[in-house]
């Protein structure tokens, strides 16, 4: 792997791809070159047997507050349309392994996008989630408007949406945005915690569950069924599935390979 990232650090640690945003000078602000080194060492992570989780944070005071404006502030909407903008944010919805985010003081447009991505979301105290794009001028472009309303529904999206106010950890979590808030001395021990979790279970059982519930967002009960029912039936086809029921018969922990 290359370690060698201008605006993230990339390790692995056991099971675990960690991935820490690292331009804490301008609270992670997300500009091309970022994307494109997460999308890569996703991409990497995704294809290397020994990662079963890829873990997100930021380092410093932010988890990330936004796009970064100084790169697009001059930018036309030409110039997005031939650099195809968000190609790479394309990419980050086709990673088949589990994303879990640790989030820490601002997600705030882009960073918020960023965590929405994630499958799984632990967030300091101090979070602060926001879409600030409306004070700019303009509005989220990488699938803020759409994940949103998916996940909270039209009515708080829109107020969030229109008026850039903050959203809080205790509300993110009663509006089903994070999974988690933890004191923030120990986010990245717990979020590390709770990914060795995931990381123990079935790898390819967890891959098939996240393309099954992804999927769920998207279509219609009856389609989600179907696919739902396919990805039941080839994970009979696999050693886990053998090795997971043949623990439970001889009473004993089920161990894993991912084939
Ligand atoms: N882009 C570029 N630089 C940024 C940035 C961003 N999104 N956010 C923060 N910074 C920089 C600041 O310019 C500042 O740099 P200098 O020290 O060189 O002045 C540094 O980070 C520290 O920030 P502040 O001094 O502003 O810190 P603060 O604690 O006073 O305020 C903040 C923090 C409220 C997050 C504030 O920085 C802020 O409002 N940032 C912008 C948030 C925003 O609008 N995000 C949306 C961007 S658009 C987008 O994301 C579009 C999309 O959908 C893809």
């Amino acid at each position: 792997m290359n370690n060698h990232y201008e605006c993230i650090e990339a390790s692995i640690t056991g099971k675990l791809g960690l991935i820490n945003l690292n331009r804490p000078k301008v609270l992670n602000a997300i500009n091309r070159q970022m994307v494109s080194d997460i999308l890569s060492v996703m991409e990497d992570f995704d294809e290397n047997d020994q990662v079963r989780v890829i873990v997100l944070c930021g380092n410093g005071r932010a988890f990330a507050a936004g796009a970064d404006i100084d790169e697009m502030a001059a930018d036309d909407a030409i110039d997005f349309e031939l650099r195809n903008q968000f190609k790479d944010w394309d990419r980050l919805a086709r990673i088949k392994k589990p994303i879990i985010g640790a989030v820490q003081g601002f997600a705030l447009g882009g960073g918020f996008e960023l965590a929405l991505c994630c499958d799984l979301l632990l967030a300091a105290d101090d979070a602060e989630f926001g879409f600030p794009e409306v004070n700019l001028g303009v509005m989220p472009g990488a699938g803020g408007t759409q994940r949103l309303t998916k996940l909270v529904g039209k009515t708080k999206a829109m107020e969030w949406l229109f008026t850039g106010k903050r959203i809080g950890a205790l509300d993110a979590l009663q509006f089903g945005i994070i999974n988690r808030i933890v004191a923030k001395e120990v986010l990245m021990e717990e979020t590390l915690k709770f990914a060795g979790e995931v990381a123990n279970q079935a790898p390819l059982s967890i891959r098939l569950i996240k393309e099954s519930v992804l999927k769920a967002v998207d279509v219609s009960l009856d389609e989600g069924m179907q696919f739902e029912r396919k990805n039941f039936y080839l994970l009979f086809s696999t050693e886990d599935q053998k090795e997971g029921m043949s623990a439970f018969q001889e009473k004993r922990k089920a161990n894993f390979k991912g084939k």
